[in-house]
């Protein structure tokens, strides 16, 4: 039951780089939650960023924020490659983790951090927003409920178009760089969502000389003949939509599918758009979740389980196992 005057939760966040800006703007939208500190490896970067947010603490050492007794949930924002490292040492420090998507680099890391949450009895929880829009739990619903009948294809890509830039954590192998991890894990995670695991996995990519992956097409196969055509590719600019076909009508989420969006329904040649009416850039639904599970003395979300992380990466892990990335 929501508190009539809950505690106000004290958010730290790791690795300020361009997504720890988006959630910290979010942040502020969410009641009865601050930012209090911050983390860089920059001592520069924490003070500016700190500045910008009001945030009251900055450090120059992910460890000594990870130490602070003040602060409540941990916002893991540093590259994929880090996600367990920096996990761990939050949670061993008895801290509610929000960890950024891919939850890790593989499932073996999966793994480990929630093992680690459940000896220490904390909080973790991988931030896959989409999960928590309004109009992705829609669509949810009506596949679900199969308004429009059952669910026979899926059509879901993510491709953009970024500058070369090999210093950049999008390109960097170290740094579980390639667009499938980086983007192709929405697509994935449409699939994953409303079909399940699929029964068979076909899947091409093209790399870069470095051997990080530049594009993939995947193809899920079900039952039935189910199929989902799922793309990610950082050489191009696609629609980035998600198409869902089902027996007696289509659900399109508009561009782009991951983040707030608008959903058509196309029945019998007629088109409904609808529109959810966000306010924020997004992150504000899986804050305001992550907080309620606080509140409520959870160690894992009802929505984003532990076993969901599991399969989304053990599908991930099986996508690389076919087109040969190694991490
Ligand atoms: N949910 C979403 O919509 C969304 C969107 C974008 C990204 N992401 C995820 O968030 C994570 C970060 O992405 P980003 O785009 O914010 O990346 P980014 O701009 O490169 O920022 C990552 C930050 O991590 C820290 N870091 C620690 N060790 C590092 C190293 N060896 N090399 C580079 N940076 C290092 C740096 O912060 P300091 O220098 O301050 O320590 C850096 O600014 C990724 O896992 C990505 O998948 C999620």
């Amino acid at each position: 039951m929501q508190q009539s005057n809950p505690k106000v939760i004290k958010w730290g966040i790791i690795g300020l780089g361009k997504i720890a800006h988006k959630f910290a703007q979010d942040l502020k939208t969410v009641e009865s939650c601050e930012l209090y500190a911050v983390a860089s490896r920059s001592s520069e970067n924490a003070s500016e960023f700190a500045k910008t947010y009001n945030a009251n603490v900055f450090y120059d050492s992910y460890e000594a924020l990870a130490k602070d007794e003040h602060i409540d949930a941990i916002y893991i924002a540093t590259p994929h490659s880090f996600h367990k490292e920096h996990s761990i040492l939050c949670l061993n420090h008895k801290k509610a983790v929000l960890c950024e998507k891919p939850f890790a680099m593989n499932l073996v890391e999966v793994e480990e951090m929630i093992a680690t949450a459940k000896a220490n009895d904390t909080l973790l929880m991988e931030a896959l927003w989409t999960y928590f829009l309004p109009h992705y739990q829609y669509v949810l619903e009506a596949l679900q409920t199969e308004r429009y009948g059952k669910l026979l294809k899926l059509e879901a890509d993510f491709g953009f178009h970024p500058e070369i830039n090999m210093n950049s954590r999008v390109f960097k192998k170290s740094l579980g760089g390639g667009s499938l991890l980086d983007i192709g894990i929405y697509p994935i995670f449409a699939a994953v969502s409303t079909l399940g695991i699929p029964n068979h996995i076909d899947a091409k990519a093209e790399f870069f000389d470095n051997d990080v992956d530049a594009s993939c097409d995947i193809i899920f196969s079900y039952d039935n003949d189910v199929k989902a055509y799922l793309k990610s590719t950082l050489l191009e600019k696609t629609p980035t939509e998600a198409l869902f076909y089902c027996e007696k009508g289509t659900i399109k989420i508009n561009s782009r599918f991951h983040e707030p969006s608008t959903v058509i329904l196309i029945v019998d040649g007629k088109e409904t758009t609808l529109d959810f009416d966000y306010k924020t850039i997004g992150y504000s639904y899986e804050i305001a979740h992550f907080n309620q599970l606080l509140r409520d003395g959870k160690t894992e979300s009802d929505v984003m389980t532990f076993a969901f992380s599991r399969t989304l990466m053990q599908t991930l892990d099986a996508v690389r196992k076919h087109i040969g990335l190694n991490y």
